[in-house]
């Protein structure tokens, strides 16, 4: 699926142009990656884009409404059209959708519209949510077969079964700027799953400890170390509480959003001086509350701490983010 990659400024210009000679793939919407958009267009269309970077997109954005609605005219009564999901996520080959109480009685003919729609999808399963500290998904299958998959997100591959381990599309753009920002330094990842930062950052780092409680994304993260060719990620099997070794890192990623607990776990990690990358889902009303808290766990630790970077990764719930803070601590 191809698309133009261009700078924001520029992206009227040429999305006026795919949409006035027909190029623009309607299927896929616009979708910005950092200083830069991709505007989808349908095969054969680059020619009239010379000059223009053709790129292939590995993750696209589907639009899937026009062609579910239009599927589904006749089976959904049209008082409940609006409520027929506008997006879905895609991992891999699996979808993962949304669907309100209002529409559940039709849930099984919007999973298949959603297969008949899109031809790559093997099976489609409802999102019903996530469990506990591992923060196991509640998935329930709707049309198709299969929940195991490899998800292919900035050059690296990911194996996972979407019932056992959840795979966040929304912090892809957190995962790709942390992983940029590291250079031949030692990093430990406190909640690293099936290897989501760690496996970027493998790729530009010394060495990378990650510690996961979870057996099932455990096994995971050895396959996906296997699957990326990497050499240089030392697996642990526990509690980060427990586990999480001392002195010797230049970066702590606490990619968890409940995880506050393990600050000063985090802090002890570091050799002397280091990053650390909070991740917290805040209210709106407490936006602070991240910041105080790696500040009063610099503070008991009699660390300094200065504050390099504080950002919201994506929305949680309504009024509540999920934010992330960059801090030097030393
Ligand atoms: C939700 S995932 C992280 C998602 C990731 N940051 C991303 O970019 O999508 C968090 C992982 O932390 C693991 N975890 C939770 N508590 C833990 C602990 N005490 N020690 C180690 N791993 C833990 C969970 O099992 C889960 O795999």
């Amino acid at each position: 699926m191809k698309a133009i990659r261009v700078r924001k400024e520029k992206v009227e210009e040429v999305r006026k142009l795919a949409e006035k000679i027909g190029a623009k793939d309607k299927r896929r919407f616009i979708k910005p990656v950092g200083e830069f958009v991709e505007i989808p267009i349908l095969d054969g269309y680059e020619r009239f884009f010379e000059g223009y970077e053709i790129i292939w997109q590995s993750s696209p954005v589907e639009n899937p409404r026009k062609e579910l609605s239009e599927l589904l005219k006749d089976r959904i009564p049209k008082e409940l059209h609006r409520s027929i999901p506008n997006s879905y996520k895609i991992i891999g080959d699996l979808a993962i959708v949304k669907i309100g109480k209002e529409i559940e009685k039709y849930a099984h003919d919007i999973a298949n519209a959603i297969l008949i729609s899109n031809p790559r999808i093997r099976s489609v399963w409802r999102d019903l949510g996530k469990e506990g500290m591992i923060r196991k998904p509640r998935l329930e299958l709707l049309a198709g077969e299969g929940s195991e998959t490899i998800h292919v997100e900035n050059g690296c591959l990911f194996k996972l079964d979407i019932t056992k381990v959840m795979f966040s599309l929304g912090n892809h753009h957190e995962r790709h700027r942390v992983a940029k920002e590291v250079d031949e330094e030692i990093v430990v990842d406190m909640f690293a799953g099936i290897g989501y930062f760690s496996v970027p950052i493998a790729k530009r780092a010394e060495k990378v400890y990650a510690i996961e409680i979870n057996p099932e994304a455990y096994g995971y993260l050895l396959e996906n170390i296997k699957l990326n060719h990497l050499d240089n990620i030392i697996p642990i099997l526990g509690d980060s509480m427990l586990l999480t070794p001392e002195g010797i890192a230049d970066r702590v990623i606490m990619g968890h959003i409940f995880c506050h607990e393990f600050l000063e776990i985090a802090i002890k990690a570091l050799d002397r001086r280091g990053i650390i990358h909070y991740h917290e889902s805040t209210p709106l009303k407490v936006l602070e509350r991240p910041l105080m808290r790696v500040q009063k766990a610099s503070r008991i630790m009699g660390k300094n701490c200065k504050i390099l970077n504080f950002h919201k990764v994506k929305n949680y719930s309504p009024g509540v983010v999920h934010v992330v803070v960059d801090a030097l601590v030393y």
